[in-house]
């Protein structure tokens, strides 16, 4: 318990304490940097914040992950190369000045139970928490979607990560049993409830992410090429959100084999969010997670960002009883895999893609059945 943690670091208890959530996407993966369409869900595995105002412009920050201490001051925040933990706090902190919010010095702990490096956005549910505890304590006027765009800003410019804005919009505003609908190109959102008879499962592959951040960012790349080859044809697009598939048709002649598998996909991946979205509404889950199935597949064969692991989970759940769609979720390389499940299989389920992950490839997985939460900036 982080309130737990605090006292035993400050001796006192906190005077404000928040959560952020992670998350799963159920659907729309490498879409969102292309301005197309995401549906994920926040998860309740959440980090937690406990803090107390100071009344210098000094923040002591503990983790209660990494047990360790650090502690910079508001007027000069740099990045720490040693306790790298720190510095989605520290850039949060920094940018919230730079826009002219003023702050005080701090005592924060902070920790919580979203797996590292599993594809489950903890580092966004770390700094959509820090944006949320500033908020709190200092009674800060901020709007939620500034304090998504504050997250991503941090990720990208502070800790050098070039990721789209899907994981901190979900960590601040999704809502209990609802997956969010959003439009990464306006933003604009809204909540689809999830069935109450059908869980969403995520199963972890126990493999790093090792090669995602350098092939994230030549898929990237290699999306904004495929544009600029489209656009050189004459056809009106500014990003691959405006692409139709015929008009990769159209493109053919100007798209390398490997830039029209890539827009294929991205393309065919909004398609298959815009009808998710639809037939979950009106109740078809069977189409949905023929969806989930058919994103998995051009994952692995157009986008080429999956891997044997996630493969293997990815297989084995589809022979399951009681499965609906399974399919890797997040950058990929790694990490989980996301699986919708009706209700009353849902145990059996963990159990038995578990124990054929362990016969196929000697591999524990770890396997998390969750409900779908509020976001740190729902109010409750
Ligand atoms: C990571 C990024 C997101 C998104 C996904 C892929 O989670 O942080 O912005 O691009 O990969 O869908």
């Amino acid at each position: 318990m982080i309130e737990q943690a605090f006292q035993k670091a400050y001796g006192t208890k906190p005077e404000v304490v928040v959560r952020a959530p992670g998350r799963v996407n159920l659907i729309g993966e490498h879409t969102d940097y292309n301005d197309g369409f995401v549906l994920p869900a926040a998860i309740d595995r959440t980090i937690t914040y406990a803090g107390r105002r100071r009344t210098d412009r000094c923040v002591r920050a503990y983790s209660s992950d990494f047990q360790a201490s650090v502690d910079f001051r508001l007027d000069e925040v740099q990045k720490d190369t040693q306790h790298t933990w720190s510095n989605f706090l520290r850039g949060v902190s920094k940018f919230l000045e730079e826009d002219g919010h003023r702050l005080s010095g701090a005592d924060i702990a902070f920790g919580g139970n979203v797996p590292r490096e599993a594809g489950l956005s903890s580092s966004a549910a770390v700094e959509v928490g820090a944006a949320t505890f500033w908020k709190k304590l200092l009674n800060l006027d901020l709007d939620p979607v500034y304090v998504v765009k504050l997250s991503r800003r941090t990720e990208n410019e502070f800790v050098g990560v070039p990721c789209g804005i899907m994981d901190q919009f979900i960590s601040a505003l999704g809502r209990r049993d609802h997956a969010l609908f959003l439009d990464c190109r306006d933003l604009s959102y809204r909540h689809v409830p999830l069935a109450a008879d059908v869980k969403i499962v995520v199963c972890n592959s126990g493999v790093k992410r090792a090669l995602a951040q350098s092939e994230y960012e030549v898929r990237l790349k290699q999306c904004r090429q495929a544009v600029a080859r489209i656009a050189s044809t004459g056809l009106a697009v500014k990003s691959l959100r405006d692409v139709k598939m015929s008009d990769l048709e159209t493109a053919r002649g100007v798209l390398s084999e490997l830039l029209l598998r890539r827009a294929r996909h991205v393309v065919s991946e909004n398609q298959r969010v815009l009808e998710a979205v639809k037939v979950l509404e009106s109740g078809d889950l069977e189409r949905f997670g023929e969806l989930m199935n058919e994103s998995h597949e051009s994952l692995r064969n157009d986008y080429e960002v999956s891997c044997r692991e996630l493969d293997t989970l990815v297989e084995l759940a589809w022979k399951q009883p009681g499965v609906l769609g399974a399919r890797m979720t997040g950058a990929g390389f790694g990490g989980c895999t996301v699986n919708l499940v009706h209700a009353d299989a849902a145990e059996a389920f963990a159990l038995a893609v578990a124990k054929g992950y362990q016969e196929a490839l000697g591999l524990k997985a770890e396997v998390y059945i969750c409900q779908a939460s509020d976001g740190a900036l729902i109010p409750n």
